[in-house]
Parts: C-alpha cells; structure tokens; sequence
C-alpha cells in the first residue's frame, strides 16, 4: 500500500483475501483456502506507518539483538497514559516483559494464597486458563452476570471467593470477549473487596487503547485509593496496533500497591522481544491517527453488525461492545442445537471462537472477530445467513 499522511480506515483495511492468506501469522495461516477467518484476535489491517518505519530501519541497521533499553517505550507508553487517560506514571513503576501472558503468570504465581487459586470471571479471554496453568494456579470462576446486557460483576459469588481464601483476581476490562468497560463505580466497588480480603488485582488492559468515544475508561490504577492499594495493571500496544507476533508486555504497579522486587525490570528487559520494544515505543508515541482511525473503524463494525445480524440472522443476539473489535454472539434463543462455531465452519465456511473456550459460561455463544473490512464483515455475515436458520 502507499500511504497517504492520513490514510482512511478504507484505506487501511483495503487488503484482499488473497493477499491475507499469503500471511504466515495465525489468522490466516491456519484455515482452509475456501474459509473467511473471524476467528483469533488478529486484524486484517495494515500496519502504522510509524511502526513499519521503526522495523525497517531496525532491518536497515541489521540491528536484532537483545533490547539496549526500556527508557523510550516506558516514556512512550507514560506520556500516551496521560495524554489521553489522564493517568500519571513515573518510569519507576513501569517494567517491561516478554508479553501479558508472561507477567501475569509471573504475577499469579507469586501472589497466589496457600490454595494456589486465582479468581476469574467467565466468560473471559481464553487464554487466561492457559495463563494460569503456566502460572502454577487453579481457577475460580465467578461468572459475570447479566452477560446479554453486557455483564457485570457477581460481587456477592466475588466476596465468598475471596472469603474463602481467593488471594489474586484477575479482571479483564476492557473485557475480552464481551467487549464491555466496567465503570469507575463497578472498579471501585471490587476494589473496595480486595482490600478488605488483602488481595491482589491483576488488571489486563490490553484493549483499552481501543475503547470507543464517548465511553469512560478508568484504568485500575487510578480508580481508588483502594485500587492502586491492591492492583497491577498490564499494558501492551500489540493488540491495539495489531502486531501481537513481536511480543512486548508493559507491567505498572502503584506508589502503594504490590510488587515484587524479583520482576524487576533490568531482570526482565532482555526476555523481551526488542522488535516488540521497538514497535510499542512507535505505537504509542507516533501511531494515534492510525489508532483513532481504526477505533472509529470499528465503532462503525459494532453498527455495521448490528444491521446484519438483524437481516441476515434476526434470532441472534448481541449486545454491542464498548471497546476494540471483538463481538460475542448469542444463540442461545435459536433452534441450533450444535456447537455454533462448528456449525459456521461447516455449513458457512466462517471461522468463529467457539463461546466454550472462553469457560462453561461461554456455551451457545461465539465470539467474531470484526477486524475486517466493512465489505469482508459483510461477506461474513451473508455467508453465516446463507447457512441461516439451520435444518430442523
Ligand atoms: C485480554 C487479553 N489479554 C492478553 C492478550 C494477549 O496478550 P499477549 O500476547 O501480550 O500475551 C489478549 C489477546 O487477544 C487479550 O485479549
């Protein structure tokens, strides 16, 4: 593609099919040649320009060795945090690791109580029961309640885990797959539990970059004294500039709240990927017109679908998300009696997440990834529509 200085969300996700199945990352790579992927979180996009300029002139340098510092993507990601979250960090409480999964397995590991337990709430990004098998720990599940409203948080089922001896919770907001951003309120009322259970709150925010506008995002930290008492949030630009392959995790703890000594940065910097490094620092500092034309992208899929799934599959449920480009579709109201996802792939040639993979909670949903084009959204949901309604 030759860029323009802005280019539109058009213009971004202008790649055709053919050119995306000659991508060897996960997405593409690992379905049929007559399947649409809207399955694994990656998006059908081009990437920013500031962040293919630092790559090139990496490859330039032939410069791919261990990463020298953390110094500008621990200043890139502070000043992005200020700049539009109105958060205050210092370079002091912020470390830089492999990827999310790699510091919250640290993280649980090390904070876990004396049952090794670690509280989720299902349904939630599937890879958070991976995290915990690496991290030594075992689940417990507090449901979100209310899941084709939103979901919210189960603060009764939340406080008899934590009585029962619960010592880390780990919260997903923005929440992957539901797509919600839980208010200052609700932060505030879990905060308020785990600091009278001593707990500690591992805060995914991997999605937030992406929120919508008009929608508040409060980041854990800056939610209570509570909250920077108890929590440590997780960061990374991967997702939302869509380069999740280069690996570069971003852990911040508060003045006041947890940490441990051993996760140090000077101990971790050299695990990480330094093209990862690279691309964060050039994702947060030069890359916010790529970011806020492909968030408005995607708000404009959220409205996209919405159309869709009332025509081409009126029976299915959902309820619009609030961040990013993930959309957890409800069959539950329908005549299918199988495994959604296996049934799109089948009869539509539609590559879903079956709902399942994301907890017991996730049973008669599937999750679509709309990091696509509008036209390749379309393409999509006309195909499920056309395999719409299943036989009796
Ligand atoms: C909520 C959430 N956390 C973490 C990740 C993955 O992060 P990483 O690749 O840095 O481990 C994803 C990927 O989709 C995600 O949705």
């Amino acid at each position: 593609m030759t860029y323009t200085t802005h280019p539109t969300a058009d213009e971004l996700f202008d790649i055709s099919d053919d050119r995306l199945r000659e991508r060897a990352s996960l997405k593409w790579s690992n379905v049929d040649v007559d399947v649409l992927p809207a399955w694994v979180a990656e998006m059908d996009v081009h990437l920013a320009p500031a962040i293919i300029d630092a790559l090139q002139n990496a490859i330039t340098r032939h410069d791919a060795g261990y990463p020298g510092s953390a110094e500008g993507v621990t200043q890139a990601f502070s000043d992005f945090a200020r700049d539009r979250w109105n958060w205050n960090i210092e370079p002091d409480q912020v470390s830089i690791h492999v990827d999310a999964a790699t510091a919250a397995a640290k993280l649980m590991r090390h904070y876990a109580g004396a049952d090794r337990s670690v509280m989720i709430m299902p349904p939630v990004y599937n890879r958070f029961y991976d995290w915990l098998d690496v991290g030594g720990v075992r689940p417990v599940e507090v449901p979100l309640t209310d899941v084709p409203n939103g979901g919210y948080f189960d603060l009764d089922g939340i406080e008899a885990g934590l009585k029962a001896g619960t010592k880390v919770i780990l919260l997903c907001n923005p929440h992957n797959p539901l797509g919600r951003v839980f208010s200052r309120q609700e932060l505030s009322e879990l905060a308020e539990l785990a600091e009278r259970y001593d707990a500690v709150v591992l805060s995914d925010e991997i999605h937030a970059p992406l929120v919508y506008h008009g929608v508040e995002y409060s980041p854990w930290l800056t939610v209570s004294e509570a909250a920077a008492n108890t929590g440590i949030a997780i960061h990374t630009a991967t997702k939302s500039w869509n380069f999740a392959g280069l690996k570069c995790g971003i852990a911040i703890r508060s003045t006041t709240g947890p940490w441990p000594d051993d996760l140090d940065p000077k101990t971790s910097l050299t695990d990480s990927g330094f093209w990862g490094i690279l691309a964060t620092e050039a994702a947060f500092s030069q890359s916010r017109d790529w970011l806020d034309t492909v968030r408005e992208h995607f708000e404009a899929q959220t409205g996209r679908l919405t159309q869709l799934l009332a025509e081409h599959l009126p029976e299915v449920k959902f309820h619009p998300p609030e961040a990013s480009f993930l959309a957890w579709l409800d069959f539950g109201d329908t005549d299918l009696r199988e495994e959604p996802s296996e049934y799109f792939l089948r009869e539509a040639r539609v590559a879903l997440n079956p709902g399942t993979r994301f907890g017991a909670a996730g049973e008669g949903y599937a999750r679509l990834n709309m990091g696509t084009s509008a036209q390749r959204l379309e393409r999509i949901i006309k195909a499920m529509g056309k395999a719409w309604p299943p036989a009796a």
